[in-house]
């Protein structure tokens, strides 16, 4: 694995003491390798573009029938995970020119790349190395020519002391009182991903502790989490990477005076505060001693670092042999991932799918449907994974795509999406591809004699749902069953709606880190072909920008000095809160907001 960081560094703005305006000095622009080839340069994409009529035209029934095998032979199977891709429009032809669009587009390059430790991340001139994060002890893993490897598992070992302390009750509260729960604040990737371990590996947590999530700048959402609480009994892990993120500082700022109303001593702050970052200096400067802090580094993306420090809080709910079962089974995906031939990798399998239905057949969204009610924050997961790095518009090198990059990602766990959203599914006028995910064996075997045995009908459930969405039911057969003429409409099943199906034999943490890896790099795929930064995200960064010249004129304060609108609609920069300067919309909703606010 060990490899160096080939691009040379990009230059820092120079500092000036002069009094004129600064020059700045801009970062060079990246160079972007000549492997990575625009997907509509490729042979393939022309291929696939003449195949795309067949693919919408298909018809599953008839596919089936024409060939017995077709449900064996697009499926395979790895690390447990059965994956049954025979229910896409996709034939054999299409399935050709898939693999050869990945290999013309240099996507075996750009994994070479990112494992080797190369700044893939262009506009931010940084390596890519969640992969790291899971390396057993004695792999090497360079950046910069040196093994980062020693460093996250010297991270881990201090995790693992930590996540003992508070599950032995060694780490007690300052009143001397055991932790009782565990109160992660940190949004987006500081949260989803260990909101949906946590969900997900309930049943192997330590239930004299529980673990709670704070994330939204909504106070409802603190109030609620802590309302029930014991500050003596209590422990926030604050996780944010960068440590200014605005909802994570002012929940954390709200969680220690909520603490300190209590136990009033402010040295109490050390027994009940540690910090997840990258930052030390920010850390230290909210009153974190940096002793209780865990780092990572700049090359987990933040949508990737689940199984860095910012899992504590899965650590101390699931414990440190079990977390490290997790990292094993993200492990296990990432040798698979870049060791299997294309055919036969699940991540190659899945993007190339998605990319067809995407790209080819027109679908807008995904539906990620998990049979299995502990992954039920799932989709939430995988909306930032997927949307956050590939919803991009411009290709590495600024032009703009020629293509559709990422679908919309959503889903609830079946069978509860059944009763729900699953009508549009099956008979609206878009198609949803969907990924159907379930285990074979169920954590606990629920069921009686009467009502029956629960997992088998929740698999029964998953089979069905596939089978209607492939082969609907024609009108004809409506007609069979004695329905009236004017209610076969109604009642008829297009079919032809694209599934995967995904049955996995048990969920486990080590299933869990497969099932995760899976489709980071999936997302891996699918961004290199669509040739966009996966690993950047500048579309978020403007509504942070408005939202913090909004506050002050809300508050009533006046906005900070020097501070600038970046919206090419607003006039002022010397706005005031009691005139706001922005588009006519805009100020009309602060100043109903305004109004209705301070209504007794
Ligand atoms: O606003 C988006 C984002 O930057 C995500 O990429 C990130 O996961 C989240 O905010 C939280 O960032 P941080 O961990 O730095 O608080």
């Amino acid at each position: 694995m060990a490899a160096k960081k080939t691009r040379p560094a990009a230059k820092r703005p120079s500092r000036t003491t002069s009094t004129a305006p600064a020059p700045r000095t801009a970062p060079a622009a990246p160079v972007v390798p000549a492997w990575h080839v625009a997907p509509d340069r490729t042979k393939a994409w022309k291929r696939l573009t003449s195949l795309a009529a067949k693919g919408t035209s298909m018809d599953l029934r008839k596919a089936f029938a024409a060939d017995r095998s077709r449900g064996a032979r697009f499926a395979t199977e790895a690390l447990g995970i059965h994956l049954d891709y025979s229910k896409n429009l996709v034939d054999g032809a299409i399935m050709d020119a898939l693999f050869d669009l990945a290999a013309e587009c240099g996507v075996a390059n750009h994994r070479k790349a990112m494992f080797a430790g190369e700044a893939i991340n262009l506009t931010e001139n940084r390596a890519v190395l969640h992969i790291a994060l899971r390396a057993p002890a004695g792999a090497v893993v360079k950046v910069d020519g040196r093994n980062i490897v020693p460093d996250v598992h010297e991270v881990l070992g201090r995790m693992e002391r930590f996540a003992n302390a508070v599950r032995s009750g060694t780490w007690r509260g300052h009143t001397g009182k055991r932790i009782r729960t565990v109160v992660n604040i940190g949004i987006g990737g500081s949260d989803l991903g260990p909101v949906m371990a946590y969900e997900a590996l309930k049943d192997f947590s330590d239930r004299s502790i529980s673990c709670r999530y704070v994330s939204n700048i909504d106070g409802e959402d603190f109030y609620e989490k802590t309302h029930d609480l014991d500050p003596a009994e209590t422990l926030f892990v604050v996780s944010s990477k960068t440590f200014t993120t605005i909802e994570t500082m002012t929940n954390a700022q709200t969680a220690r005076a909520w603490s300190l109303r209590k136990l009033k001593d402010p040295a109490a702050v050390a027994k009940h505060f540690v910090a997840v970052s990258t930052n030390a200096a920010e850390v230290s400067k909210f009153g974190i001693d940096t002793a209780n802090m865990f780092g990572f580094w700049d090359w987990v993306g933040g949508r990737y670092s689940m199984d860095s420090a910012i899992g504590l809080s899965t650590m101390v709910a699931i414990g440190p042999a079990n977390f490290r079962e997790l990292l094993a089974g993200f492990h296990d995906m990432d040798e698979h991932f870049r060791t299997a031939a294309p055919r036969r990798n699940l991540p190659f399998l899945l993007a190339l799918i998605g990319l067809w239905n995407r790209d080819f057949l027109g679908c807008e969204t995904v539906a990620v449907l998990p049979y299995c009610q502990y992954l039920h924050r799932l989709s939430a997961y995988l909306q930032q994974l997927e949307m956050e790095s590939n919803g991009k518009r411009v290709q590495l090198d600024g032009t703009p795509c020629r293509w559709q990059t990422s679908p919309v990602i959503w889903g609830e766990p079946g069978t509860n999406g059944q009763h729900a959203f699953y009508q549009m599914i099956h008979q609206g006028t878009s198609p949803v591809p969907c990924d159907l995910i379930a285990f074979a064996q169920p954590l606990h075997a629920v069921g009686s004699k009467e009502g029956g045995e629960h997992h088998d009908i929740l698999i029964a459930n998953i089979l069905a749902q596939g089978e209607a969405l492939a082969f609907g039911k024609t009108p004809d057969e409506v007609r069979a069953e004695g329905t009236p003429e004017w209610l076969v409409p109604h009642r008829t099943f297009p079919g032809n709606r694209p599934t995967n199906t995904m049955l996995i034999e048990r969920l486990s943490p080590r299933m869990l880190g497969r099932i995760i890896a899976l489709y980071e790099h999936k997302v891996f795929v699918q961004g290199s072909i669509w040739r966009v930064n996966s690993f950047d995200q500048w579309g978020v960064e403007l509504g942070k920008v408005l939202a913090k010249r909004i506050i002050p004129e809300l508050s009533g304060a006046a906005p900070a000095k020097g501070s600038k609108s970046t919206s090419s609609k607003s006039t002022s920069p010397k706005s005031t809160s009691s005139k706001p300067a922005h588009d006519s919309s805009t100020n009309a909703l602060i100043a109903k907001y305004r109004h209705w606010r301070d209504r007794d």
